[in-house]
């Protein structure tokens, strides 16, 4: 069964986890790239306010077909309660390619409906899902919950 990990991060905590996912499942990983500038002050304002209006953003293509893989598993950081636009983006993009999916997330708290809008925008049950705090994150305290996470993912 071939795996692909797909993800945004804008400062590298989503990052982190789609690495360690990769590094469990052995499977290719890809960043999705944003052609919008997102760092600093205004590029933190702009996101929340796209992240709420639930716009697109432009992305670059990706290397990696989903189509040739036999689960997505797709990464965000939560923005306003809600996915993060480039995710939103290369959803609404591919997801009439995807075959099965999985979903993780990072955020500052611990409750959000973000992986439920995952599904619904995909239009697909995931086969596993994966929420962790920042903190989580930071302290390693996750290596635990990404082997759960790619053992449902396997089975
Ligand atoms: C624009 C913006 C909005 C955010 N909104 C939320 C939020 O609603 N709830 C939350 O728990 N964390 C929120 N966060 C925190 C991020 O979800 C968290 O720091 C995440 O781990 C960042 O991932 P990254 O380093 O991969 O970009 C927000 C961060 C940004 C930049």
């Amino acid at each position: 069964m071939r795996q692909l990990v797909v993800y945004y991060s804008r400062t590298g905590t989503t990052r982190k986890i789609a690495e360690a996912v990769a590094e469990v499942l052995k499977c290719d990983v890809e960043e999705i790239r944003d052609l919008k500038n997102r760092t600093g002050l205004l590029g933190w304002l702009s996101s929340g306010m796209d992240a709420t209006l639930k716009r697109l953003t432009r992305i670059e293509k990706p290397v990696n077909p989903p189509e040739l893989f036999d689960v997505t598993v797709i990464g965000t950081p939560v923005w306003n309660s809600t996915m993060s636009t480039p995710v939103r983006t290369y959803i609404v993009e591919y997801r009439d390619r995807f075959k099965q999916v999985a979903f993780f997330c990072t955020q500052y708290g611990s409750r959000s409906s973000v992986l439920k809008e995952m599904e619904d925008l995909c239009g697909r049950k995931p086969v596993a899902t994966l929420m962790l705090r920042k903190r989580q994150v930071e302290t390693g305290e996750y290596i635990d919950a990404v082997r759960q996470f790619c053992a449902q993912i396997t089975r």
